[in-house]
């Protein structure tokens, strides 16, 4: 009888501002390293430019370490799994062209992997929910990020369909706008997580938008703030410091009941009772509880583990390790191809 060999992929995540790689075996993390770029701050978001600049900068040591905090040998790698998208062209090219040459030089197979997918498939991971269980298909995932706001049927692992997404801003991109308002620094939803949880989350009440279906819309929230805010400035200019707890917990609690509402329609329309949340805003506490608290509906609620929220290397492995099952690599044209151009 021959022992199964594992499979090792190293999985490159290089879409936005966190230069992240990782190693699984099979679907065992044996490193995940992230590399968050601070650079950003003082611009209030990122530049795509510097960002890409810092991926170069970082990603070669970044994968030189992950390799020894594995302890393996590059040539015990099956295949180098990376982000194609979505995410910022530069940003991605610095991953993309760093993972094609590492799989040329060691002569194993490219694998090219879809952000979303990744987050969303992220639930496969040896113990990477509350649940320390994988979902069963088929289920509907709440992707909420830095960029994205939709509500997805996933029927299998590369079989996924949108049911609804934002007409405008995603949910993270409007927290983090919010919160610049408030003037905290880039990326600032974290802060609003922060310090809501001294608030009264009913102490300030505003609407939500009337998006018929499952489409969401964030943008028309985020003017609301802005002018009440500034409404509220003209007589008090401390207004924000004496109110702050209490604002970002009830712009938390508006925030939830838009997500909730939604996901609540979608099991309506597919009959489908089991949710997956994914993505950087799936961190926020506010949403997790409201989240978890379906689970007394008999609602079947898959949570990930914080570190696996947002933009990671594992969840590129990941998928890199079910697509090495299928044999899904990329053709890499061999160099001689390039004399056609003379
Ligand atoms: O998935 P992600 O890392 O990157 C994208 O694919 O966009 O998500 C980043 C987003 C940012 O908007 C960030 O502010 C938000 O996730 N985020 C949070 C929290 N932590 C990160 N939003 C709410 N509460 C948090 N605790
Ligand atoms: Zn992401």
């Amino acid at each position: 009888m021959t022992l199964k060999q594992p499979i090792i992929i190293l999985g490159i995540e290089s879409s936005c501002d966190d230069t992240a790689v990782s190693i699984i075996r099979n679907r065992e993390v044996i490193s995940n390293i992230i590399i968050h770029q601070t650079i950003h701050k003082k611009y209030g978001g990122i530049v795509p430019e510097l960002a890409s600049r810092e991926h170069d900068k970082y990603l070669f040591s970044t994968v030189n370490k992950a390799i020894k905090i594995a302890n393996i040998k590059r040539s015990q790698l099956n295949a180098v799994s990376v982000t194609i998208g979505p995410g910022l062209i530069g940003s991605l090219l610095v991953g993309y062209s760093f993972a094609k040459s590492f799989s040329i030089g060691l002569n194993i197979p490219l694998i090219e992997v879809n952000h979303i997918q990744a987050h969303i498939l992220s639930h496969f991971i040896q113990n990477a929910n509350l649940n320390n269980s994988f979902p069963k298909f088929p289920f509907l995932c709440l992707m909420i990020s830095g960029a994205h706001t939709q509500i997805i049927q996933v029927n299998d692992f590369f079989d996924m369909k949108i049911l609804g997404s934002t007409l405008d801003d995603a949910v993270g991109e409007s927290l983090d706008k919010i919160a610049r308002l408030f003037g905290f620094t880039y990326p600032g939803a974290i802060f609003l997580d922060k310090y809501s949880k001294l608030g009264n989350n009913k102490k300030f009440s505003f609407s939500k938008p009337n998006v018929k279906g499952l489409n969401f819309s964030f943008s028309g929230l985020k003017s609301q703030v802005y002018r009440f805010i500034q409404y509220q400035l003209k007589d008090n200019s401390n207004f924000i410091k004496n109110n702050i707890h209490s604002l970002c917990a009830s712009i938390q609690k508006t925030i939830s009941e838009i997500l909730i509402e939604k996901i609540i329609l979608a099991m309506k329309q597919t009959k489908i009772f089991r949710i997956v949340l994914a993505g950087g805003v799936s961190a926020n506490n506010e949403i997790r509880k409201q989240f978890f608290s379906l689970k007394k509906k008999n609602i079947e609620v898959f949570i990930p583990k914080k570190k696996y929220t947002t933009d990671n290397g594992a969840m590129i492995a990941l998928v890199g390790f079910l697509k090495f099952k299928k044999k899904n690599f990329v053709t890499i044209k061999p160099y001689s191809k390039f004399t056609t151009f003379f």
